[in-house]
């Protein structure tokens, strides 16, 4: 299946301006995933989302939306099939909220009722009572609110693929929290595609399934999950952004217990694994008990790897099982007993579940304050 989005050799230079603002940029987001964007200030995100809808028009490369060209397909219906919510909000000042959110669907032409119908459902959705806030106008709303009749217009017209410029940089930061944990909850009911610009390495660890660190001229310093790039910085540039971060320091106070452990599969050494039967599943094997390293079912490999293991007794922490699982390559640290005995495994999503959960903030307690 083709990606949802895919960015190739794109270059934009404005004339009259020497430097590249955008210098062979190669980029692929997967259908589904939420994809952060971040770097320093100038360096081309925005430049680079809007040339996903065409808003800007790259000076070469071309643009794949779902598997079709797009620098081919009309504009206009190419912006009413993605959603965006631009950097400053950006409602109309002059028309109400319902009106706001309507507002492409009114452009494509859909009957009055189903207009209704869908502002409604559209404001429940991010947790705005339709009766209370339809009406209103833009400067009657908080700064949050407004961010959310933003998400609400994007997302009006069901585009599969949803691009946000810092969507959340203009509120204070509690009420920044809820917007982030509302657009989880959100994702999480209606599966987008995401692009979201942010310049806040925490919230592109709580919010993305991948990052790319933009440097100058949006060059990818390095584009990965939020657990490796953590754990993994490509160099000193990405070393530098995730140097403020707290997820790093929140892994290091997660200790590991052994009721956080999974039980894994594991298979005996001594046996010869080749006569296994069908082992189709990663393992771990054991020798008397004791960890031995991996068998690789899923790459067919019935080789036993030598592996380092976490002996419980050290008082491990998230960080250090992060630590070993980037080290190895391998899809879960092991941790032993005192005697050496096999406890189990903590797998590389339970360590990404961490810091999520450790980010994300409590739930909120008025859904439209
Ligand atoms: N119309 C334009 N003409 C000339 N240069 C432009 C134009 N629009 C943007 N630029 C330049 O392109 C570069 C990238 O701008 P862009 O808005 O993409 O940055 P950004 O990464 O989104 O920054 P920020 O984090 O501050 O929003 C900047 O150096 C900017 O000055
Ligand atoms: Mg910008």
């Amino acid at each position: 299946m083709a990606e949802a989005i895919e960015l190739k050799n794109i270059t934009k230079q404005y004339p009259g301006h020497g430097k590249h603002v955008v210098k062979d940029l190669n980029l692929d987001i997967s259908r589904g995933e939420i994809v952060m964007l971040i770097g320093p200030s100038g360096c081309g995100k925005t430049t680079t989302l809007k040339m996903m809808n065409r808003l800007i028009e790259p000076t070469s490369g071309s643009i794949f939306v779902n598997g079709a060209d797009v620098t081919t397909t009309d504009p206009t219906e190419l912006r009413r099939s993605i959603g965006y919510v631009i950097q400053q909000v950006g409602l109309f000042p002059h028309l109400r909220v319902g009106e706001n959110v309507s507002a492409v669907l009114r452009l494509l032409k859909w009957p009055k009722n189903r207009i209704t119908q869908r502002v409604d459902e559209m404001l429940d959705l991010v947790g705005l009572d339709p009766s209370l806030y339809r009406d209103r106008f833009p400067k009657e709303l908080s700064g949050g609110q407004k961010q959310r009749v933003g998400v609400a217009r994007a997302l009006a017209a069901d585009p599969l693929i949803l691009l946000m410029d810092e969507p959340f940089g203009a509120v204070d930061p509690i009420t920044r929290s809820h917007l982030q944990a509302e657009l989880l909850r959100l994702q999480r009911e209606i599966q987008k595609t995401i692009v979201c610009v942010t310049h806040d390495i925490d919230e592109a660890v709580l919010l993305g399934d991948k990052i790319a660190v933009f440097g100058t001229s949006a060059r990818i310093e390095q584009y990965a999950a939020p657990a490796e790039l953590l754990s993994q910085p490509a160099n000193e540039f990405v070393e530098n952004f995730i140097g403020g971060s707290n997820s790093i320091r929140v892994l290091s106070l997660l200790p590991v217990t052994p009721d956080q452990l999974r039980p894994g599969r594991t298979v005996d050494a001594g046996s010869n694994t080749g006569q296994h039967g069908v082992l189709d599943e990663d393992a771990i094997a054991l020798d008397n008990g004791r960890p031995a390293g991996w068998v690789f079912g899923s790459r067919g490999d019935r080789e036993i790897t030598t592996t380092e293991t976490i002996p419980l007794a050290t008082r491990p922490t998230y960080a250090d099982a992060l630590d070993l699982i980037m080290k190895t390559g391998e899809p879960g640290a092991i941790f032993t007993h005192a005697d050496g005995a096999y406890a189990g495994i903590l797998e590389l999503g339970q360590v990404h579940a961490a810091i999520a959960t450790t980010l994300e903030p409590a739930p909120m307690m008025d859904a439209a304050s």
